[in-house]
């Protein structure tokens, strides 16, 4: 495949819903346009879910989790056989779903390919492994009794997945997900439709049976409410904003009590103690903060330094923001294009300037970066206080808050003092100093002496407002599980 040849054939027409391993239009016939980030150009058509092709979709789910269905009677080892030739599939493909990836999110195609393409296949090779290991116990109760449990998949799962990974955010749903024998209702993010639908021909390809997964492109408050408010959805997960997280867990309140598990926002503290290596520190620091045109809900995006190396950090910081390379994603030696949507672009300068009026000392950055497309300067912001916008909210853009602290006592307090908990990190070379900070703050991930390190074998979530549940890893399997208790009287 090449990118003219799925211009070519998807240009006219709309891409379609995927229900029941079959492609269908939206009931409604509504379509929307996907944007071209880089140009601001349409790609192409999409049809658009909404209530009523949710229901269709949660039927089909329902009636692939029925007792004694092909999904339910397929042995726990196949299940992890069709996630491993899916893994195959998209590898055997990574180049086109890479540059479908650049196309629709933006992002250097670079980064697509070497980061998200190779992680999508190993995470879901990782669960396809899991898929006949995940045990249950024999439980020693009192009296004469044999006493089990059994891991029994949860049912149809709702999956609201966000647009900064499209790839990667659809396998951490689909891989913990299907290795534990659920079916999926997938609602996929409006800004970038385009690979998960692809992904959908690749499950019909390698034998998934029909409405095992389901995939709706679609808007939140239609589609993605459909699904959160759902009675035949039994479980949602949701990947996005804090704010939908909040009305996702009100929906499951109000309707069915569907069990929920959430992965939201961050103002992640990024910590540079004096003793730190300071070459190190400062590229870290940069990438945490401007990887992925700083579209990250984990980014390290309040950079506290220590009083004594915060000018040089300052200086080294600035230097490297303004040697970043900005421009066409497909070209090899970009760092940063654009961002997502023209939504993302207004709010993303409606926070550098709320940084200026507030006080805050920009040292370079703060504009437009091209005439066309979504793209923005690497932003730095020095002398940034606590009590700052830029130093609260989550602002989803490659801008940088640099704050100054004097004691570690000091630092730990400033850094827990948000509502998010997502993730945190601390360069030091004192193991008692890189200990003490890792123990004190409230976060789901600490990283030390490096950042954005990532693995399909290691949970990822948040504590506090940054959502509930545990994505990844060993852990990832236990929500999309119910545990059954069986007691066995012996008669003999
Ligand atoms: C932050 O607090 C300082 C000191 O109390 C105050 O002068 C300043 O106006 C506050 N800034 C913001 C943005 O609230
Ligand atoms: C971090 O913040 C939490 C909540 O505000 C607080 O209970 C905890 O003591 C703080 N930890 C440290 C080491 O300050
Ligand atoms: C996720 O699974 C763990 C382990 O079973 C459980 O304690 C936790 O409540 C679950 N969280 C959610 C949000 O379902």
């Amino acid at each position: 495949h090449t990118l003219s040849e799925f211009l070519c054939t998807h240009m006219s027409k709309p891409d379609y819903l995927f229900i029941n391993n079959q492609w269908q239009d939206a009931v409604s016939g509504k379509t929307f346009p996907t944007i071209n980030p880089a140009t601001g150009e349409v790609i192409c058509q999409v049809a658009e879910a909404d209530e009523a092709d949710v229901d269709k979709a949660v039927k089909a789910a329902h009636n692939a989790f029925r007792l004694g269905s092909p999904w339910r009677r397929m042995d726990a080892s196949h299940r992890g056989l069709l996630l491993n030739r899916l893994a195959d599939a998209i590898e055997r493909d990574s180049t086109y779903l890479a540059e479908l990836e650049t196309l629709d999110n933006g992002k250097p195609y670079a980064v697509a390919y070497t980061v998200d393409l190779p992680n999508v296949v190993k995470c879901l090779r990782y669960y396809a492994g899991w898929a006949d290991k995940w045990e249950g116990k024999t439980i020693p109760i009192d009296g004469d009794y044999f006493c089990y449990t059994r891991h029994e998949p949860i049912g149809v799962c709702g999956q609201i997945i966000p647009w900064n990974f499209p790839l990667l955010m659809q396998a951490w749903k689909l891989g913990p997900a299907l290795a534990t024998g659920n079916t999926v209702v997938m609602k996929v993010a409006e800004q970038t439709p385009l690979t998960a639908l692809y992904v959908a021909s690749l499950i019909k390809e390698v034998g998934f049976p029909e409405g095992v997964v389901n995939i709706l492109p679609g808007m939140g408050p239609s589609a993605g409410a459909a699904i959160a408010k759902h009675m035949d959805v039994d479980k949602v997960a949701f990947t996005g904003s804090t704010e939908v997280g909040h009305l996702i867990q009100q929906a499951s309140g109000s309707s069915n009590l569907k069990k929920v598990t959430l992965e939201l926002g961050g103002k992640s503290p990024n910590i540079i103690l004096s003793d730190a290596n300071m070459e190190d520190a400062v590229e870290q620091s940069h990438f945490a903060l401007f990887f992925n045109q700083g579209q990250c809900c984990c980014a390290g995006s309040r950079t506290y330094v220590q009083a004594d190396i915060y000018d040089e950090f300052v200086e080294r910081s600035v230097e490297r923001a303004k040697r970043r390379v900005v421009g066409n994603p497909f070209d090899l030696k970009t760092e940063q294009g654009p961002q997502v949507d023209q939504e993302q672009f207004n709010k993303i300068l409606g926070y550098i300037s709320s940084g200026k009026r507030e006080g805050a000392k920009l040292m370079c950055g703060g504009g437009v970066a091209a005439d066309r497309g979504y793209f923005i300067q690497p932003t730095v912001f020095g002398d940034v206080q606590d009590n700052m916008t830029i130093a609260r909210e989550e602002i989803f853009g490659p801008v940088m808050q640099i704050l100054k602290f004097k004691s570690l006592e000091e630092v730990v307090t400033r850094a827990n003092d948000t509502k998010y908990g997502l993730a945190a990190a601390v360069f030091t070379k004192d193991i008692d100093k890189a200990n003490y900070v890792s123990n004190g703050l409230r976060a789901g991930t600490v990283w030390i002496n490096c950042y954005d390190v990532f693995g399909a074998q290691a949970p990822f979530g948040g504590y506090k407002a940054s959502g509930n549940g545990r994505e990844l890893g060993e852990y990832g399997l236990d929500n999309y599980t119910e545990v059954k208790t069986v007691r066995t009287k012996n008669q003999i």
